[in-house]
């Protein structure tokens, strides 16, 4: 069993706190670092440990350091706490659990590079992470480990709190910087990189949160230390995030290189019912899919590219064979096409057009040359765009289309989604690609056939309710689901709410398996599902009697007077 590094304080009752911190060896790595190492020492102490970012793109942090321009002039750090990409909730839990470790390793890595001014740019919904951010700084600044002159060093750090607005491109770093210097969030041509022309076109150091909460740990036990875990040039420990299909979603740390097989398997229970798994993504949306005869692929850098696919940011998405590809390929593309900025044609126009026609073909309107123009598309986009989105957005399709081309000819060919026309649509529909709604139903013998389906985005609604009628349920939608669900939770915090998403994936699979024990004496009055984008909720109210209401008590109720009900709370 892998002794956790990172996540170590994690489960401690209010970890977050500083005392909390301190008590178990906090700030004792800054300590030393602005005692024993010049920042060269630093920066060659990171080289040697070989740590890569943890950001997606694996880029070795020692050689970034590097990069920083030695002169005395102004210059910056920014953490980037923007994580969205789909399937990723790793930097949420170290930023929440354990925000003091991320200060540490930016103070370090803010002295070992000369900067004296730090933002955190954080995404917008993370309330909790921004509450956090902020109390854990001003404590920081409090026990002098943050402002002028920390630890009687002569190295000062001023650290802000800066929250996004929810944009994903603004995890990218150069888009970031805009949008930190108050711009609309978009990319910028890179080179120069930040390391030379960054924020108000200073130098500027961008890292990931799981990044910079590893520098501190380096500093304590040593490069060697360090690069022993994990493989030769992927070192160290690594959070992964597992969800869809298995029994155990959440975060896992664990050296860079452990076999996927043992993270899906071993730690995170496995796929519900035994059910074969028909494809993997291995590292958040962006990344190619893996078959089912690659789950014995290390989860390391390189050992990904040579299978076809990357490590991303460690978020794997386990699909089951009952899981429609081509329904996975519309969402993820959808994501994609909603979070374009809108700057370059390819990227704007053909993520738009990408996602048409696969929602056409799920729908059953597919035509025979659709996937000859899915092709054409995805080589219009790749390589053609002004930042790396574009390419995020073909791999999977292209990988999907690869990999899964007789699911797309069956839809085409059959004008329906033959996953609809089998058993259990309800569920596939609204949730393609995970677990714990589909895994309920069968826990629960829970069956609908008349859904309202509630969401805050009227395209969502309009297209899950035309996949829902195609399969033969009467549907009823709501675009308001958004605040809607926010007052169903507050009139009625007794309600057992399932929600699988980043925000709650600990206390969702919780609920999920409280009900798998007792189903008899559960009720799910709400069964809220989302899809693989982390803010692309799919909340579906059950209005069949076989689900049992009363007041989201316990007795039958009749759909009607269900339905009202539902509607007076939203
Ligand atoms: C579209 C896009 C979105 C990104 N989102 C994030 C993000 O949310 N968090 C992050 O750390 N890096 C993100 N990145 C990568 C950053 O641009 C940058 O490489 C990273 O923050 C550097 O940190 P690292 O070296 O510690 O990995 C994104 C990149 C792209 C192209
Ligand atoms: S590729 Fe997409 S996200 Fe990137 S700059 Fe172009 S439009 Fe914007």
């Amino acid at each position: 069993m892998f002794e956790p590094i990172l996540l170590k304080r994690a489960s401690l009752p209010r970890s977050e706190s500083i005392d909390v911190y301190l008590a178990n060896g906090g700030y004792r790595a800054l300590e030393k670092a602005l005692r024993e190492y010049r920042p060269d020492g630093l920066i060659e102490l990171i080289r040697d440990s070989k740590l890569r970012g943890r950001g997606g793109a694996g880029f070795p942090a020692g050689l970034k350091w590097g990069f920083m321009p030695k002169e005395d002039v102004q210059k910056y750090l920014c953490v980037n706490t923007d994580e969205g990409e789909p399937g990723t909730f790793k930097d949420r839990v170290l930023v929440e659990k354990d925000p003091h470790q991320v200060i540490e390793g930016a103070t370090i890595a803010a002295y070992a590079v000369g900067a004296t001014r730090a933002f955190v740019y954080i995404r917008g919904e993370f309330f909790l992470g921004v509450k956090r951010w902020v109390k854990a700084i001003a404590d920081a600044y409090a026990h002098g480990y943050l402002g002028e002159n920390i630890l009687d060093s002569g190295f000062d750090l001023d650290m802000t709190v800066h929250r996004g607005a929810g944009a994903y491109i603004c995890g990218e770093e150069t888009a970031m910087i805009e949008s930190l210097e108050g711009r609309r969030g978009e990319p910028r041509l890179k080179p120069p990189y930040p390391a030379q022309v960054g924020y108000l076109g200073q130098p500027t150091l961008v890292h990931n949160v799981e990044t910079l909460a590893n520098v501190p740990h380096i500093v304590l036990n040593g490069a060697d230390w360090y690069a022993a875990i994990g493989t030769q040039n992927s070192t160290g420990p690594k959070i992964f995030c597992v969800s869809g299909c298995v029994y155990r979603r959440g975060v896992y740390e664990l050296p860079l290189g452990t076999p996927l097989s043992t993270i899906i398997y071993d730690y995170a229970g496995g796929v519900p019912g035994d059910k074969r798994i028909k494809a993997i993504i291995p590292g958040g949306a962006s990344t190619p899919f893996l078959t089912a005869d690659q789950i014995d692929v290390p989860m390391d850098f390189e050992s990904l590219a040579a299978a076809g696919s990357a490590l991303g940011t460690g978020a794997i998405v386990v699909l089951d064979q009952d899981t429609c590809m081509v329904d996975v390929a519309r969402r993820t593309a959808r994501f994609f096409a909603h979070e374009s900025c809108g700057r370059c044609t390819p990227c704007r126009v053909g993520s738009q057009r990408i996602l048409a026609i696969l929602e056409g073909i799920e729908v059953g309107r597919g035509q025979p040359g659709d996937i000859e123009r899915l092709q054409s598309l995805c080589d219009g986009i790749q390589g053609h765009t002004f930042c790396p989105l574009g390419d995020a957005l073909v791999a999977p399709i292209r990988s999907s289309l690869a990999h899964f081309a007789d699911e797309y000819w069956d839809h085409i060919e059959r004008r329906a989604c033959p996953f609809l026309l089998e058993e259990a649509p309800l569920i596939r529909a609204a949730y393609p690609v995970g677990g714990t709604a589909r895994e309920t139903k069968e826990d629960l013998a829970v069956t609908a056939r008349k859904i309202l389906v509630v969401d805050d985005d009227p395209d969502f609604v309009e297209v899950t309710r035309i996949v829902l009628e195609s399969a033969g349920y009467e549907v009823i939608s709501s675009a308001d689901g958004g605040e809607g669900l926010s007052k169903v939770r507050q009139e009625k915090p007794d309600l057992v709410i399932l929600d699988v998403i980043m925000r709650t994936v600990l206390d969702g699979l919780h609920v999920s398996q409280e009900m798998a024990k007792d189903p008899e004496q559960c009720t799910i009055p709400i069964l809220m599902v989302t899809s693989i984008a982390n803010r692309d909720y799919a909340t579906l109210f059950l209005t069949d009697d076989q689900v049992r209401f009363d007041d989201f008590a316990c007795k039958p109720i009749a759909p009607d007077d269900l339905l009202r009900r539902v509607k007076a709370l939203i």
